[in-house]
């Protein structure tokens, strides 16, 4: 078969699922409808850890209800808070960090996330970071937040120390305006 170029989305699971491995600490910083906090509670297994955070009562409630399904809710701590409060809940090296910006789908586009507290929560998550862990961050310019968070995203992951980080952004150039983009930052020690 031919290899194919893809999404976002698809290289943010590809790139959790190559790094993170069992009995492994992960974060996901916005829980929504907890697909990915479902993929990091598989991907760590029992003996691992998932914090995940979510600002809105219902993405952690369907959260929990999900993982019940697929029984894998031992390892999951579901936190209803900011994501810019991980530091006073995550308190071990964690070997991945996913953040898909924006708003819950079917849910208030009003609460969305936002450049000053995903700012200050992507510190805290490089901070966490073990050696060679990943921060992987879809993020979604087709609307105004999503624009600016975008802009100064670039902006801010741009300056990191390449002694420390690398750092990948994937977008489709020719996609048009908005297409969702992916940053991966590697922490290099
Ligand atoms: C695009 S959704 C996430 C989708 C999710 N990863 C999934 O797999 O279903 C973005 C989520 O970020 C949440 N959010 C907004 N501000 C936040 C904050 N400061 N801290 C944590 N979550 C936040 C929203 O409530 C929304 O549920």
């Amino acid at each position: 078969m031919s290899y194919e170029l893809k999404s976002a989305r698809y290289l943010a699971r590809e790139v959790i699922l190559q790094t993170v491995l069992p009995g492994d600490a992960a974060v996901d910083a916005t829980m929504g409808n907890g697909h990915d906090t479902l993929m990091l509670c598989e991907a760590v297994g029992p003996a691992g850890r998932v914090y995940a955070f979510d600002v809105q009562a219902q993405a952690v409630a369907e959260t929990a209800k999900r993982l019940a399904a697929q029984g894998v809710t031992d390892q999951a701590r579901l936190i209803h808070a900011g994501h810019e409060h991980m530091a006073e809940y995550v308190k071990e090296p964690v070997r991945a960090v996913m953040f898909n910006l924006g708003w819950l789908p079917g849910g208030d586009h009003g609460v969305t996330t936002r450049w000053e507290t995903t700012r200050q929560a992507v510190e805290c998550a490089l901070d966490l970071l073990a050696p060679m862990g990943v921060l992987v961050i879809c993020a979604y310019p087709g609307h105004a937040e999503g624009e600016r968070e975008e802009r100064e995203l670039t902006a801010f992951l741009s300056g990191l120390s390449n002694r420390q980080f690398n750092v990948l952004h994937q977008r489709f150039l020719n996609a048009g305006e908005g297409a969702p983009e992916c940053f991966v930052i590697q922490k290099q020690n």
